[in-house]
């Protein structure tokens, strides 16, 4: 089993590193958040990642877990040190790199005064096609080899997503390197998943075309749902009987507000900059981009259309996306402060991002504690993301709470023949029928 440091205990660090834990291996995670380790040391999730708890507790009950926030400590016996820290966006849309760089800094520092076991550093951040061979020349003199393994984890669904992987991918430049990642990730291999042995640039790209990929395909179904709104067509039934077709899939086609969250916006535009760099034109990832903002407008217009001023709106989730409470480039960031704007009130409720939403969206908005709560007092509601939730609501309730009974649902999940029987109308995304 291997001895494993890794550094940032963000959604990616502490899910890595502790699967890699349950996977046998021996880890410190390292975060220069004092109060994050403290807590982690006390037992408590800094995160909400549905199963991370359980698996968390168990690891270090094993004492195959542990946390601290020296990186001497976690580096003392490591073999190899993971990097899983964050790359936000600078100014310009290339990815920042300064935490990444202040990170390896220190490990260089460590090396400078500690011999130890330290052979391999592998980049789990998603980073700039590039930096892997940038790191790895001021790696050299330590005798440390690179290693790009770039994470495919939703937030969400991490632990399954880490846990039960479609692929692994690697990138090395040492026969070693790819020795020592066939060792680590052993028991996947066993288990059938496929792991990609490749070049560091390429895995590095690797990362950023899947995401690319799958941001493409929900522009492209937003965009077929604005027009089937136009012709008198079902984009779920699109959706459907296109996804059928095993070259297309049935994953990444429900429409919606648009994509948010910490990784498509941010890495699209990342890879965007590389290109420019490069002088290469991404057109298909620039039109990505732009029917992502369209969506969130043409909700805006879909509720402006529909919906007299003043009136109340019920905003049923906040979150970018359903089991997490990242608000970072959450649809409801443009769409409520432009309703506000327009002259709505605003009711809002999430089951679990209100209190990380108060911060972004500030005290403009009614935070209400439950469905029931937002809807009572509200005109019309709009769902924004599809927690289980909403789905289970009582649709007679949300008719009998409203004034209007009128819900604009982004996510089409509520059942509109069961609401048209009650009296509710529906208004979805791309339901032109
Ligand atoms: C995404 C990728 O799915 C992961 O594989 C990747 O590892 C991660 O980014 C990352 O780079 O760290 P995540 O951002 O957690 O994961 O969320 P997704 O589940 O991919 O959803 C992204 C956005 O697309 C959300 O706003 C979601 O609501 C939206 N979406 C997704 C749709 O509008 N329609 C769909 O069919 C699917």
């Amino acid at each position: 089993m291997t001895n494993i440091c890794v550094v940032g205990t963000g959604y990616v660090g502490l899910v890595t590193g502790t699967c890699l834990a349950e996977m046998g291996h021996t880890v410190w995670c390292v975060d220069i958040n004092e109060d994050k380790i403290n807590r982690l040391n006390r037992g408590e999730t800094p995160i909400y990642e549905a199963g991370l708890d359980e698996l968390l507790h168990r690891n270090q009950g094993v004492k195959r877990l542990f946390f601290s926030n020296q990186l001497s400590v976690g580096l003392a016996q490591a073999e190899v040190v993971f990097l899983a820290i964050n790359t936000p966006s600078s100014e310009s849309g290339d990815a920042d790199l300064s935490y990444l760089s202040a990170a390896v800094d220190t490990i260089v520092t460590h090396c400078d005064t500690h011999v130890g076991a330290l052979r391999f550093l592998v980049i789990k951040s998603t980073v700039p096609v590039g930096t892997g061979a940038k790191i790895q020349q001021r790696l050299l003199p330590y005798g440390i080899s690179v290693i790009s393994n770039p994470e495919f984890l939703r937030e969400g669904q991490a632990v399954q997503d880490a846990l039960y992987p479609n692929r692994i991918v690697v990138g090395v430049n040492h026969v070693d390197a790819e020795k020592m990642m066939r060792r680590l990730y052993h028991g996947y291999v066993c288990r059938g998943v496929p792991l990609v042995v490749t070049t560091v640039p390429t895995s590095e790209l690797i990362k950023y075309a899947a995401n690319s990929f799958l941001a493409t395909k929900i522009s492209f179904i937003n965009e077929m749902a604005m027009l089937c709104e136009a012709v008198g067509a079902d984009v779920l039934d699109v959706a459907h009987a296109i996804g059928l077709d095993q070259r297309i899939g049935p994953h990444f086609l429900s429409p919606g507000p648009g994509f948010g969250g910490s990784c498509f916006p941010k890495d699209i535009q990342a890879l965007q900059y590389t290109a420019k760099e490069k002088g290469v034109d991404l057109h298909v990832l620039q039109a990505v981009n732009q029917v992502n903002r369209r969506q969130r407008e043409w909700v805006i217009r879909k509720v402006t259309s529909v919906v007299p001023r003043p009136c109340t709106i019920a905003v049923l989730g906040l979150a970018f996306k359903a089991g997490t409470d990242d608000m970072r480039d959450a649809p409801a960031l443009t769409i409520l402060p432009a309703l506000l704007k327009l002259g709505y009130s605003i009711r809002a409720y999430d089951p679990v991002a209100m209190e990380m939403a108060k911060g972004f969206l500030g005290h403009d908005i009614t935070y209400c504690e439950g469905v029931t709560a937002t809807l009572i007092g509200s005109d019309v509601a709009l769902i924004l993301t599809e927690w289980d939730e909403f789905v289970t609501y009582s649709m007679a309730d949300i008719k009998q709470h409203l004034t209007q009974p009128m819900v604009i649902d982004c996510r089409n999940i509520l059942n509109r023949q069961l609401a048209s029987d009650l009296g509710l109308t529906i208004i979805g995304i791309g339901r032109g029928i």
